[in-house]
């Protein structure tokens, strides 16, 4: 055989090798049942109501994930400071409490004010989108006169959305795109082709965080036992609850959802979320909080599944409407006075992070949160002059922030595994190297017996 004939062959065998294994990657288009011996964590895990890592309730920690969707501005920047940054409010692990924020409206971002939440660690910046706009309803708050015309998002306006977005913060904080790793859709939004999902598993996000599950079965449940509620699963397989905007239907292996809980207000009517119109939130600090406590009371009396308060920044932010944030606080320090040992307030990658190594009470006191984290929120004490925010607002700048978000080492490698954990769960790095090594190995043997 001439050389050039086997050279031909070779490259073709090769190009055949890679195309066999890049389109045997597992197909979005179909959904099965849960099968918990084929969903295992850290990677995979079933969305069937149990606890992980078969921990017994009395053990299992209640998380509560304080979420605030919205721009950091002045405002959403002073309540963070009241709640988070005022070193108050303490987990039973001695570390400050901590939230989630779900950006959006970068218009009305105060970058430098961004910057200062990133600063003291025990905030999660999630994406929203750039604009204040919905994906498939009109949302917007439009003038009287303003007849402009609504056009649904097509998949590149998403992308703009989400993805260029992401890389404009990225970029303002001094990060890599990939420490943004949360999403929760406009309004709670769910597209029919599930693009949203597709756009996060194809930039390998961590967990969306749009579905919001209908579960409450009894009105006034808590004279009785409360039905176990979901816990945050992988999109590997079929949900097996409800969704009330409609579930996703294809695959998306590896992707995590945090879903929200239906509230319930107190005279047993259905609220999507915690501000939502169609029930009656208490307009008193104290009846706000016994609403919030109400429903937390359904996750501590049943499987301990982790409590989701879903803020809307406009909602807190009304006129007049003080005892929304008052009774937040008079919520925030009930429970930690009350539940000093089990209930801990924590970003939603803490949950994840949880979930994949799931362990109980007595190791979570040993300040496990802050040891596993990307960036450690309580092991060093961040010291932040808190009144100079103002320079925020006088167009000064601070600098950038990256050798203070970065230097840690242990936080590098958590960083580096964060980002090449998707690569491993696709199996590419095997594929890689077996077809290096293959390539390797024919090489050879084609230069020892066929060249001379
Ligand atoms: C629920 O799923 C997990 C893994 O995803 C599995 O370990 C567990 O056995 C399942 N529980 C039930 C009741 O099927
Ligand atoms: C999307 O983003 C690009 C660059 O950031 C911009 O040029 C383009 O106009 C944007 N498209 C839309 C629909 O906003
Ligand atoms: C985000 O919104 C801002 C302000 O409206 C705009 O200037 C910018 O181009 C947008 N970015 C993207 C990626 O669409
Ligand atoms: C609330 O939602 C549950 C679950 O979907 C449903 O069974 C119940 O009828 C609803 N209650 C009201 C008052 O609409
Ligand atoms: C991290 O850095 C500190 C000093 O900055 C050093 O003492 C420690 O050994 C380092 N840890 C690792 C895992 O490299």
């Amino acid at each position: 055989m001439s050389s050039s004939w086997m050279r031909m062959f070779i490259l073709i065998a090769f190009i055949y090798f890679f195309d066999c294994c890049f389109s045997s990657e597992k197909s979005y288009s179909d959904i099965e049942p849960c099968d918990s011996n084929r969903c295992r964590l850290p990677y995979c895990y079933c969305s069937n109501q149990s606890i992980p890592g078969g921990l017994a309730i009395r053990d299992t920690p209640q998380f509560i994930a304080i979420n605030i969707n919205g721009p950091v501005n002045k405002n959403t920047y002073n309540l963070l400071k009241y709640l988070f940054f005022s070193k108050k409010y303490f987990n039973p692990d001695g570390c400050p409490i901590s939230g989630t924020m779900f950006l959006k409206s970068h218009i009305d971002t105060n970058e430098c004010l961004l910057r200062k939440v990133l600063q003291h660690g025990n905030i999660e910046l999630s994406i929203t989108s750039n604009s204040s706009e919905c994906p498939t309803v009109d949302c917007r708050f439009k003038e009287k006169n303003d007849r402009s015309p609504y056009v649904p998002w097509r998949s590149y306006r998403l992308y703009n959305e989400t993805i260029d977005y992401r890389r404009t913060l990225a970029k303002l904080a001094g990060l890599h795109s990939s420490s943004f790793v949360g999403y929760r859709s406009p309004n709670y939004e769910v597209n029919k082709n599930q693009l949203h999902w597709h756009i996060l598993r194809e930039h390998k996000f961590l967990y969306d965080s749009t579905l919001i599950t209908q579960e409450w079965d009894i009105r006034f449940y808590n004279q009785q036992q409360p039905s176990p509620l979901t816990w945050p699963h992988t999109m590997d397989f079929a949900a097996n609850y409800e969704c009330s905007q409609g579930c996703y239907t294809q695959s998306f292996p590896g992707l995590w959802t945090i879903p929200i809980h239906l509230y319930q207000d107190l005279q047993g009517r259905n609220c999507t979320t915690i501000g939502s119109e169609n029930c009656r939130v208490p307009r008193q600090k104290e009846n706000f909080f016994k609403y919030l406590k109400y429903n937390l009371n359904r996750h501590l009396h049943s499987n301990h599944a982790p409590f989701i308060m879903a803020f809307d920044n406009y909602w807190l932010n009304e006129p007049y409407t003080l005892w929304r944030v008052e009774g937040l606080q008079l919520f925030i320090e009930h429970i930690l006075r009350y539940h000093s040992n089990d209930v801990y307030f924590v970003r939603m990658i803490d949950i994840i992070n949880w979930m994949k190594q799931p362990i109980g009470l007595e190791q979570m006191k040993e300040k496990y949160l802050s040891n596993i984290d990307v960036k450690s929120i309580c092991n060093e004490q961040i010291n932040i002059d808190d009144d100079d925010e103002e320079e925020c607002f006088n167009g000064g700048q601070i600098q950038n922030l990256k050798s203070n978000t970065l230097k840690h080492n242990v936080s590098l490698f958590n960083l580096f595994d964060t980002m090449s954990e998707p690569l491993f769960r696709s199996n590419i790095v095997l594929y890689s190297t077996a077809g290096f090594c293959s390539f390797v190995i024919v090489t050879f043997i084609y230069d020892r017996f066929f060249m001379s």
